[in-house]
């Protein structure tokens, strides 16, 4: 018996090396989002989606966070490139999709168009400004889309290939664990004490834990992701039972585009076997684009039962000094002059001047693995 219906109730698999790839098409160079959406595509993280986004389906997206046949999908999956690209391409061809030289797949091609990014930028990230990594991002990308269903024809050579599982190998693992109900956690970031404590409470109402940090790209301040993937294995081996949490990774590259990302992530989820997703404060959030609750109000828009995937909202979570434990503040009457709270920037300042965060907040032995990680490297792009 499967763990949970993948969305729209098949898992795709358009994964095939033998595909029989002709040397004389045409080559359309892939930058990284690109690619990690032709991989998730190929091994069903993005069930139902067979292909590249067509212009029906883009604009039913953008508008109605719905596929053109109806069902609930709220970030668009295009393949940009630019003019001169696009118009060297005929309708019905194949083309290879390539990176850095190598072919990864295969594209037929469906249709060509133009997206209007103001529209897209506006609906999907709910602003404007260029200033907004995601929006920035956008209007970098080449200006026409290309449609159409591809095949993976190459597999990408993951960093953490160990923590690398399709979503087929990781239904297999809940299976074999026995897990009937499973939270997923999508995070970009260490696993500080405010990240344990709801993934805890929320382990406290299902089978089990999926861990699923995004390892694609993320913008240049994070956290880069080999050195978070130390600081989960240590915070796993000292303080998570092994039976009841699994770890491996999302390959796929933040958007920052908060409410919309949420649903996103959580159907993306749902294709990897969960059966419930955390959506915390200001999920998949940057700066001050969104409300804090956003990312959780966005789920009342579909009906019950639509999504297949339970979403487990919690607030704002802290150490308060007074109470002497995690809460919130459904939970906790102090004020906050008792609460823990330090912010991003402050932690990542911390740690790259070899600071220990208050163990409140970050467990020591985490803030030890991200001292050492961090030492050792300038901020780099990928995650
Ligand atoms: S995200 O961009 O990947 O969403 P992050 O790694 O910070 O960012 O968060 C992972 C998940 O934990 C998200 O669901 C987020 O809403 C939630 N979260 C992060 N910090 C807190 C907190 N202090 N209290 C409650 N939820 C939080």
């Amino acid at each position: 018996m499967s763990v949970s219906v993948p969305h729209g109730g098949e898992l795709v698999n358009r994964f095939n090396p033998d595909y029989p790839v002709r040397e004389s098409w045409k080559e359309v160079e892939l930058d990284a989002i690109a690619l990690s959406d032709l991989e998730l595509i190929g091994i069903g993280g993005y069930s139902p989606l067979t292909g590249f986004m067509g212009e029906r389906d883009y604009r039913s997206v953008v508008d109605e966070m719905r596929l053109a046949s109806g069902l609930p999908w709220s970030l668009p999956i295009a393949l940009p490139v630019s003019r001169e690209t696009a118009e060297g391409l005929s309708v019905g061809e194949e083309v290879k999709l390539v990176k850095d030289g190598e072919v990864y797949g295969v594209l037929q091609v469906e249709e060509t168009y133009i997206p209007d990014k103001a529209v897209e930028a506006e609906q999907v990230y709910r602003t404007t400004d260029r200033a907004h990594p995601g929006v920035d991002r956008l209007w970098k990308r080449g200006e026409v889309y290309v449609g159409g269903p591809v095949q993976l024809v190459k597999r990408t050579r993951p960093r953490f290939a160990e923590y690398h599982l399709d979503p087929s190998q990781t239904r297999e693992t809940f299976r074999r664990r026995g897990w009937k109900t499973i939270v997923g956690f999508q995070t970009r970031n260490p696993v500080h004490r405010a990240h344990e404590y709801i993934q805890k409470t929320a382990l406290e109402i299902v089978d089990g834990l999926f861990l699923n940090p995004l390892v694609g790209e993320t913008k240049s301040d994070d956290i880069p992701a080999d050195v978070r993937m130390e600081s989960y294995q240590v915070l796993l081996d000292g303080y998570y039972p092994a039976d009841r949490v699994f770890l491996s990774v999302f390959p796929a590259a933040m958007r920052y585009a908060g409410p919309r990302e949420a649903i996103f992530h959580a159907l993306v989820r749902k294709n990897f076997g969960c059966t419930h997703f955390i959506v915390g404060r200001d999920h998949a959030g940057v700066g001050d684009y969104y409300g804090t609750y956003d990312a959780q109000h966005i789920f009342s828009e579909f009906k019950p039962g639509e999504l297949g995937i339970t979403p487990l909202f919690f607030e704002h979570s802290f150490y308060c000094e007074r109470c002497g434990n995690m809460a919130t503040a459904k939970t906790c009457p102090c004020p906050k002059e008792h609460h823990v709270f330090l912010s991003g920037t402050k932690v990542r300042e911390m740690l790259r001047n070899g600071q220990r965060p208050p163990a409140t907040f970050t467990r020591p032995e985490v803030a030890d693995v991200l001292i050492r990680g961090l030492s050792k490297k300038e901020p780099v792009t990928t995650g």
